[in-house]
């Protein structure tokens, strides 16, 4: 199906930043478990490629909408253009997103507005709109993609960090306040993993993209749609991260902070 045809009244996935990398895969995913999917993000060329691939390939519907999340009614307007479309939204992904390297006195005022606007507030917006349609018919998943990011301060990516920290709190709080609703939330923390994020943030020649392993979007999505089906609250990809977030929540902040702007670092 392409974008101009509508989806009979149906429950689907919507997954934003389904044009590439973890959203893309996630899309992908859930596309291979029966889902109808609705493809969000700016390219249109890109998200009816991905469309066509997931109907071809697991035989489910995929409808594109575009929407620059950017824009302040982005929000408003894709929730606005699904309920006329009938369709139910039983899974939310929220996986658009960007980040910016550099020293944050340098880097450009507008990327970073624009970072906290995809970020941060359209995921909340999202959120607020899709989780109370869900709840009323008391049924529901969202996941929203944070990073391992969220666990520390990021000097050299200082608001990208700070971003994701703020998906993880808002995740985790507003999964606790939609218990026994059922709906669940989850905070999906994946490390450095293969996509377009690194090069889009011009970190590309980080530690962390360089010396540190990079995970695959296909093994980071597959990972992520089970937890959100078992409606785990956090899920971190990978033991490696695991074990080096729990052992963040026993050292100085300051010491943390020092190890994270080494990671930021060039090479
Ligand atoms: N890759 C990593 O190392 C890593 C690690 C942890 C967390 N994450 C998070 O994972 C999420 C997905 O990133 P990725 O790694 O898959 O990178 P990616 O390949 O660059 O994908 C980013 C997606 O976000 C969409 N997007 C960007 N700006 C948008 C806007 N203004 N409006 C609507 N959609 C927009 C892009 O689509 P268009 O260009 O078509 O708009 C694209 O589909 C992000 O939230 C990122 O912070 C990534």
């Amino acid at each position: 199906m392409t974008s101009t045809e509508s989806l009979a009244p149906k429950a689907a996935a919507l997954v934003t930043g389904a044009s590439s990398g973890i959203g893309l895969e996630l899309a992908r995913e859930i596309a291979a478990h029966g889902h109808d999917v609705v493809l969000v993000s700016r390219r249109r060329d890109a998200l009816e490629a991905v469309a066509g691939t997931i109907e071809g390939k697991f035989g489910v519907r995929a409808l594109v909408i575009p929407a620059d999340l950017r824009l302040p009614d982005a929000a408003e307007e894709l929730y606005a253009s699904v309920s006329a479309q009938k369709l139910e939204i039983e899974i939310l992904v929220n996986s658009a997103g960007f980040g910016l390297g550099g020293e944050f006195l340098e880097t450009d005022m507008l990327r970073e507005v624009e970072m906290i606007q995809v970020n941060v507030t359209a995921l909340t917006q999202l959120t607020k709109l899709f989780a109370a349609a869900m709840v009323r018919r008391r049924r529901g998943r969202v996941l929203n993609v944070a990073s391992t990011a969220a666990f520390q301060p990021g000097p050299l990516m200082a608001v990208y960090y700070a971003t994701k920290a703020y998906v993880l709190s808002f995740s985790e709080a507003i999964a606790e306040e939609l218990r026994d609703t059922g709906v669940t939330v989850t905070a999906l923390c994946p490390g450095a993993t293969a996509t377009g994020f690194a090069e889009t943030a011009k970190v590309s020649n980080s530690r962390l993209f360089t010396k540190l392993g990079v995970a695959s979007p296909q093994s980071v999505a597959r990972y992520g749609y089970k937890a959100m089906m078992r409606g785990e609250r956090v899920a971190i990809p990978t033991l490696r991260d695991k074990i080096m977030i729990q052992s963040e929540r026993f050292a100085p902040r300051a010491l943390v902070t020092k190890i994270a702007r080494m990671v930021q670092e060039s090479r």
